[in-house]
């Protein structure tokens, strides 16, 4: 995302409050792309009203899918009229998933499936991400895809897919996403079995549009032509939004934060327990399970700031939370990260970003190719950070910025739209002036 608007953050005395979050991003997506393949209708209540699921909703009409929104009680209602299985129209001009690179890769395992050429393209930040972690496995489905040096945008020849085992290299909730998207369309039995544990929303969307989908440890299997069935879902608040302000309540003393109607996953919910090692008094209350997916209350009080390490294995689970972690480091605690290269291909280059803009707002770092270690300082001298068009940086160096000596400049703070368009509002609602 091109952004070039500033946002100024002034320090902060602690964190307090109580707040709802938009619909979580992942689950978002998916439930979209599902109810696009589903026969008949499905009213999806509290979608993410971040610009990312919004181009999937674009993407979805540009391939003849009807899809209407309002606002209906504070949230964002969007009704997707299915088409089934294999169902899409041939899009007449390119499919813009702009900075999504989810919206990118699950698509193209769905597009895939479709007996026509489509093409997604992306903004200038997913042009440079790579995609050869979906293209190598859709191609040994049967499809063709056109690629520039296996970067966007992405030219699929699709056709009748056959069913495969696939084992990716990284672990990747998109990829694994992306091939069941395929194997859903596909002819025979189609199986991921996956490095480590990602995020398992898309099994969970498939059941709750009445597909079988067997789960064993790391290995999930479907078989193809599977019809789905629309209908009413609920999408929880975003965890990955959420992380921000827990976080702040983590570091900032005196803090007391309550976030309600959260998405509760397992596979989601890592960084509690990594609040918790780092010495905050976390309380988790499940309150309902919808489409599979839990959702509830997060609670997260200040208590004492223990240095926290991360290594390869924890990465998947938290690997949209490392920017909220950092800035809770930046606040006088202590974050050593390695095995994270996958950060180097999100947004932004995300650990040399990161490590700029924390040092451009006085904190220590040291950067790896993997990872880097941040020592923060409760007397951070604050700065101008660039967040490098990336949502989540700009959101890390605001909340890093409330412990700041100084107001602070975020740079590309629109970026924030992405995924969060309120994360200003409720900053000024959550944070006491000193
Ligand atoms: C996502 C998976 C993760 C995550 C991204 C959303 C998803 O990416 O970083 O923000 O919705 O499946 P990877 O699959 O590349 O790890």
């Amino acid at each position: 995302m091109a952004s070039i608007a500033a946002a100024t953050v002034r320090p902060a005395r602690r964190m307090k409050g109580r707040v709802g979050l938009s619909g979580d991003k992942s689950i978002s997506h998916r439930y979209a792309m599902l109810a696009a393949l589903a026969n008949g209708r499905t009213t999806i209540s509290k979608y993410s009203q971040g610009a990312d699921c919004a181009a999937t909703l674009d993407c979805l009409r540009g391939a003849g899918i009807d899809v209407q929104t309002r606002m209906e009680n504070g949230g964002l209602t969007a009704e997707i009229t299915g088409l089934g299985l294999r169902g899409f129209r041939a899009p007449s001009r390119p499919l813009d998933a702009q900075n999504s690179g989810t919206t990118m890769r699950l698509l193209s395992g769905v597009l895939a499936a479709h007996s026509f050429v489509s093409t997604v393209k992306g903004d200038e930040s997913l042009s440079r991400r790579p995609m050869a972690r979906v293209i190598v496995p859709l191609e040994l489905m049967g499809a063709r895809v056109e690629s520039h040096d296996k970067k966007p945008p992405l030219t699929i020849h699709g056709t009748r897919l056959k069913g495969i085992t696939y084992r990716p290299d990284v672990p990747s909730a998109q990829i694994k996403s992306a091939v069941m998207l395929a194997g859903l369309q596909s002819e025979g039995t189609t199986t991921v079995e996956e490095p480590a544990p990602t995020r398992n929303h898309t099994e969970l969307a498939l059941r709750a549009f009445g597909a079988t989908v067997r789960v064993n440890g790391t290995t999930v299997e479907l078989e193809g032509g599977q019809e789905l069935h629309g209908g009413s879902f609920v999408v929880p608040g975003d965890i990955s939004s959420a992380a921000f302000w827990l976080a702040a309540a983590a570091a900032i003393p005196g803090s007391d934060v309550e976030i309600h109607n959260v998405g509760l996953n397992p596979t989601r919910t890592a960084l509690l327990d990594v609040l918790r090692r780092s010495g905050a008094i976390v309380d988790e209350t499940i309150e309902r399970e919808a489409g599979g997916e839990p959702s509830g209350r997060v609670r997260v009080r200040f208590d004492q700031v223990h240095a926290l390490s991360l290594r390869e294995a924890d990465i998947p689970a938290l690997i949209d939370e490392i920017p909220a972690l950092a800035a809770w480091a930046a606040h006088g605690g202590e974050l050593h990260v390695t095995g994270a290269s996958e950060l180097r291909v999100k947004e932004s280059d995300r650990i040399s970003a990161l490590v700029r803009g924390f040092r451009a707002l006085g904190a220590d770092v040291e950067e790896f190719s993997d990872g880097f270690h941040l020592r923060g300082s409760r007397k951070l001298r604050g700065g101008h950070a660039d967040a490098a068009g990336d949502h989540r940086l700009a959101m890390a160096f605001a909340i890093a910025a409330l412990g700041a000596e100084t107001p602070s400049v975020i740079s590309g703070a629109d970026s924030v739209a992405i995924s969060y368009p309120d994360f200003f509002a409720t900053l000024e609602t959550l944070s006491e002036s000193l």
